[in-house]
């Protein structure tokens, strides 16, 4: 019609998960298995997201009344949600081994499938004691490459380095659902609309801010943890009048998920520290699919995250289900953190 604009065909409304990832790959930064993986991984979400939804009425709240290798009773949804993504994944093609918190081993794509280049790895339910006071929970989940030449992949195959990873993303299951995700190419947030079952993109390249006044620990530790830790966060709460010379406020939802999320959303740091009851283990959350996958989410954010003493995602894996101390967030706050260690280590 003459006068009449065209209407932009890509501005119109927010795009799907789907066309985001064709995209991707018309652009040359994902492959085609990859984004079937990723595709297939926001589907299980998805099911997972209405069996928590459910609530009381599905009966899946409550305990299973069995533990995993890491010595944690399990919830009746730690065990639905690793059977929900095992099952999704196990056929598709693009696997070609899986990993999870709640498995004590990796478990290889049987002969019979077909096999895929991909190793997936998931804390399949994060945050599972806040299940049954209806607090968000979320799942968590990393991609990596498996090795040249490598077709029956065991668990070494899995210990790489957080840089290698070519995907990393989580859910939270709370007022909405979300996911979160990165391709390294930018950290994107989709929500779920539940009445279509698509996840829409809702924020484009998410910036977590540089500074912050907002910090999250579980303080009922602070007499266990190390010294840098005891005074970086005193020096915290000495606000305005200490030498950091602002008010913070604390925030601790205790699921990662929602934590982080929070952080993705309006900056923060989180902090999960060495402490004397878990100094032995190495920490107290997971590096292979806590940790890494998050650190990648949060750099490609423009965040930063370390140990305190090493960036995350530069760690040499040694164990599938190993513990690292974690601080991540706001890159000049997570710099602050580590100074503290720096200094500690140096000067005593
Ligand atoms: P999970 O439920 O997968 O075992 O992970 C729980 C983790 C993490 O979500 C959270 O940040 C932390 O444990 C909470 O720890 P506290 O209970 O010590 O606060
Ligand atoms: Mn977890
Ligand atoms: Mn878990």
């Amino acid at each position: 019609m003459p006068g009449s604009a065209a209407i932009p065909w890509n501005a119109m409304k927010p795009i799907s998960l789907t066309r985001y990832l064709i995209e991707e790959q018309h652009a040359g930064r994902i492959n085609a298995d990859l984004r079937l993986l990723i595709e297939v991984v926001a589907r299980a979400c998805k099911s997972i997201s209405i069996a928590i939804g459910k609530g009381a009425l599905g009966g899946v709240l409550g305990d299973a009344g069995t533990g995993n290798i890491q010595g944690e009773a399990q919830k009746k949804l730690d065990v639905l949600s690793n059977d929900i993504l095992l099952e999704a994944n196990a056929w598709g093609g693009h696997l070609a081994g899986l990993a999870s918190e709640e498995m004590d081993h990796s478990q290889p794509i049987p002969d019979a499938a077909r096999r895929g280049n991909y190793l997936l790895l998931f804390d399949p339910l994060d945050g599972s004691s806040n299940i049954d006071v209806n607090i968000s929970v979320g799942t968590i989940f990393s991609v990596l490459r498996c090795p040249d030449g490598v077709t029956t992949p065991g668990d070494e195959h899995f210990l790489q380095p957080g840089t290698t990873q070519v995907c990393a993303g989580y859910t939270t299951y709370g007022p909405s659902t979300m996911l979160v995700l990165t391709v390294g190419h930018g950290t994107h947030v989709f929500t779920l609309d539940r009445e279509v079952g698509t996840f829409m993109m809702t924020r484009r390249d998410v910036q977590v801010p540089a500074d912050t006044k907002e910090f999250a620990v579980n303080m009922s530790n602070q007499r266990f943890w190390e010294p840098p830790m005891q005074r970086y966060v005193a020096d915290l709460l000495k606000g305005k009048e200490g030498p950091r010379g602002k008010d913070f406020n604390m925030r601790w939802v205790a699921s990662m998920v929602a934590d982080v999320h929070r952080i993705i959303t309006r900056g923060g740091i989180f902090s999960y520290p060495l402490d004397e009851k878990c100094r032995e283990k190495g920490g107290k959350l997971r590096l292979m699919y806590e940790a890494n996958p998050m650190a990648f989410i949060i750099e490609q954010a423009g965040g930063a995250a370390s140990t305190g003493r090493q960036r995350m995602l530069e760690v040499q894996p040694t164990g599938l289900h190993q513990r690292v101390p974690v601080f991540l967030g706001s890159r000049n706050e997570v710099a602050e953190a580590v100074r503290y260690h720096e200094q500690f280590d140096r000067e005593g």
